[in-house]
């Protein structure tokens, strides 16, 4: 089964991107994936704002990305954008640092009216680092996505169903780029 990076680039301390991005993790787990987890804001400020490329949180985000064989990467949506905070990262990341790698682009939002930022302008920077393949990604409505009193998350039924179809879809594309080894005897 596939190594799998899920990485939240939203700043925020309640983020319903990351929440959205650890329900995906259980699914691609259930499924056998081995899922670590990268939150851009847990990353020091500082090297990210000032581009330093050897600072030890910097190095431990690449190899992150190095050892993983699929990437999810979800954003809030911005300004019509994917967050600044994704793209510090992005920045100090190696141009090819998706070589070879499945990615799912994913991105909540306030407004459909943007849902074409996935497209527009997320999807060709994941397409420049290298990506092997990037698989269909998905717009959540933030309405759309209700954090309950214990943290727990609902999802709207509609869009929890077009969820499990995009995730499946990446696990499908993961399964066939780094097929599972046949067993043993
Ligand atoms: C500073 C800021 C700018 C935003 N700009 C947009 C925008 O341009 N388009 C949009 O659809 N939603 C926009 N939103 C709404 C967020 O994308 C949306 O609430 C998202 O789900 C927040 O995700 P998070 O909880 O993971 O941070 C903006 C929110 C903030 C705080």
């Amino acid at each position: 089964m596939a190594r799998v990076l899920s990485v939240s680039g939203s700043p925020s301390a309640s983020s319903r991107t990351a929440r959205l991005l650890r329900h995906l993790d259980g699914f691609l787990r259930a499924q056998g994936h081995e899922v670590s987890v990268l939150d851009v804001r847990s990353l020091p400020a500082g090297p990210l704002l000032a581009a330093e490329f050897g600072h030890p949180a910097i190095v431990g985000a690449a190899r992150a990305f190095a050892e993983a064989d699929g990437v999810v990467v979800g954003t809030p949506v911005y300004k019509a954008a994917y967050s600044g905070l994704l793209k510090t990262l992005l920045d100090v990341l190696p141009q090819h640092a998706l070589a070879g790698k499945t990615v799912l682009p994913l991105a909540t939002g306030g407004s459909t009216a943007h849902v074409l930022a996935l497209d527009y302008a997320l999807r060709p920077v994941l397409t420049s680092m290298g990506a092997a393949h990037v698989v269909p990604g998905w717009f959540v409505v933030d309405k759309d996505l209700v954090v309950e009193a214990d943290g727990s998350l609902t999802i709207a039924p509609g869009t929890a169903e077009t969820l499990g179809q995009v995730t499946d879809t990446f696990a499908r594309a993961l399964h066939t780029a780094f097929p599972s080894p046949l067993p043993v005897g």
